[in-house]
């Protein structure tokens, strides 16, 4: 074993799996452009505060999740890595006046976020999401514009199966009356809950509802929802989310039990999963409205809307579904019948790159057949077969996967080449099929 490894919990991206990430991150920056989100970058780290003021003190990723940082020189924990963006982003958009621009002020950042959780498959210590905000706009047409991004995303990325839970949470007015029914229908259970759930029920009720404990859960089956509590505000404002997703032929998935393991949701409350693979461990994201966050920070009322996408676990998803697999490939090889005419190879490939084609060039002297076996080795749809027929300006366009070939003239070739290629491939929504 080396005498060094990546920590535990984090990960070395190498070239196959950093080309999906870049890749999502592309697809990430034009949705966002497209729907007018704008980029902003905040720092890796914050004064805790912003986290357990933001987050809240009660919930798993403060009490146990944040990882620390000591100043040198200091006794105090004074920071944190942060967990999440929302916090840090609505921290900027206060300390920046932001309120003075034109609502609602919608931003996007793609980048690592950290939480000190026991690693497991799609859990990391340092993960990646794709977050996007919309602050300055009570909704709900933009809650349904979220909610159509977020989908739009795992769409083009390729993934299938996807699926959107959504909820209410009501808010200051109507929650604190479906809290107390769901304490005194939980301490009914008290006994039977574990010690975590216990300290939950006192100091954060809500927060048992997203335990990860099976015999908590089973006791939850029966537990009361918050829709019948709901004030005519909170209701309006359900329903007409509905009627937007509706209109946008969204459809969803009513998860009268969802609540989110972050305490600043107002109203709605969505996760995305992939079809009959619930429960908290594998949302492939999550989001909601936070209609007090900003005034947490010291600025007056205002409201907001976010979600964030687990780009680790939809990537994961993406290589189950097989979608990965043609990232980041070359579309083709060009190889020759004459190992030593590397000159002529080069020239080719160049000239279909500079078209805008992803080509691979065989540029070791070798055999026909050994290069043929790289190309293959390489994952590319096509190996383009230079030989005499080039005279005549003409090459073999071998289609690996299909194990076919045909003469085309080499005027035609990137033509020809983005063509066959975007009609083989999925998951792709731009118009440069072939710019991997
Ligand atoms: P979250 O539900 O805590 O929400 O995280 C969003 C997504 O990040 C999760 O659904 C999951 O896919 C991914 N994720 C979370 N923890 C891990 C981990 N340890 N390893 C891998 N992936 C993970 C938020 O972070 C909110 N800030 C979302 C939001 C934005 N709400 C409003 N605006």
């Amino acid at each position: 074993m080396p005498k060094f490894q990546a920590p535990r919990g984090t990960r070395d991206l190498l070239p196959a799996d950093a080309t999906t990430y870049r890749r999502m991150s592309d697809i990430a920056s034009r949705l966002s452009e497209l729907y007018g989100y704008r980029p902003i970058e905040t720092p890796m780290f914050e004064d805790s505060a912003v986290f357990e003021r933001g987050i809240g003190e009660v919930t798993d990723i403060v009490e146990k999740e944040l990882f620390r940082i000591r100043s040198p020189g200091s006794d105090e924990d004074r920071w944190a890595l942060r967990p999440e963006a929302t916090a840090g982003i609505c921290r900027a958009f206060v300390e920046h006046g932001m309120h003075t621009l034109p609502q609602p002020v919608r931003l996007a950042t793609f980048g690592p976020m950290f939480r000190y959780d026991r690693p497991q498959a799609g859990r990391y210590r340092q993960f990646y999401q794709w977050n996007v905000e919309a602050i300055g706009d009570a909704g709900p047409a933009i809650d349904a514009e979220l909610i159509e991004l977020a989908l739009r995303f795992v769409r083009d990325v390729g993934v299938q199966d996807v699926e959107l839970h959504l909820n209410s949470i009501g808010d200051a007015a109507c929650r604190p009356a479906y809290i107390a029914a769901l304490v005194e229908y939980l301490a009914k259970y008290e006994d039977a809950l574990p010690p975590t759930e216990r300290h939950r029920l006192r100091a954060n009720p809500l927060r048992v509802l997203d335990t990860r404990d099976a015999r908590t859960q089973a006791i939850l089956d029966d537990a009361p929802t918050i829709d019948a509590f709901l004030c005519p505000a909170c209701r309006d404002h359900f329903d007409s989310l509905l009627a937007h997703l509706d209109r946008l032929e969204v459809p969803i998935h009513r998860a009268p039990r969802l609540v989110r393991g972050l305490d600043y949701y107002t109203r709605t409350a969505f996760e995305l999963y992939q079809r009959g693979a619930e429960g908290q461990q594998s949302a492939l994201g999550g989001g909601g409205r936070y209609d007090g966050l900003i005034e947490l920070f010291g600025a007056r009322p205002t409201p907001g809307v976010g979600f964030a996408l687990g780009i680790d676990r939809i990537a994961m998803l993406a290589a189950k579904q097989g979608v990965a697999e043609s990232i980041g490939k070359p579309v083709a090889v060009v190889v020759g019948a004459d190992p030593a005419a590397t000159d002529v190879r080069l020239a080719l490939a160049t000239q279909l790159r500079a078209a805008g084609v992803a080509t691979g060039a065989d540029l070791a002297p070798r055999k026909l057949g050994r290069q043929l076996e790289g190309a293959a080795r390489e994952g590319a749809h096509f190996a383009i077969v230079i030989g005499d027929e080039l005279e005549a300006g003409q090459v073999q366009l071998r289609d690996l996967e299909a194990g076919t070939q045909r003469l085309v003239n080499v005027a035609d070739l990137v033509r020809e080449l983005q063509r066959a290629h975007a009609s083989h491939r999925h998951g792709e929504s731009d118009t440069s099929p072939t710019a991997t």
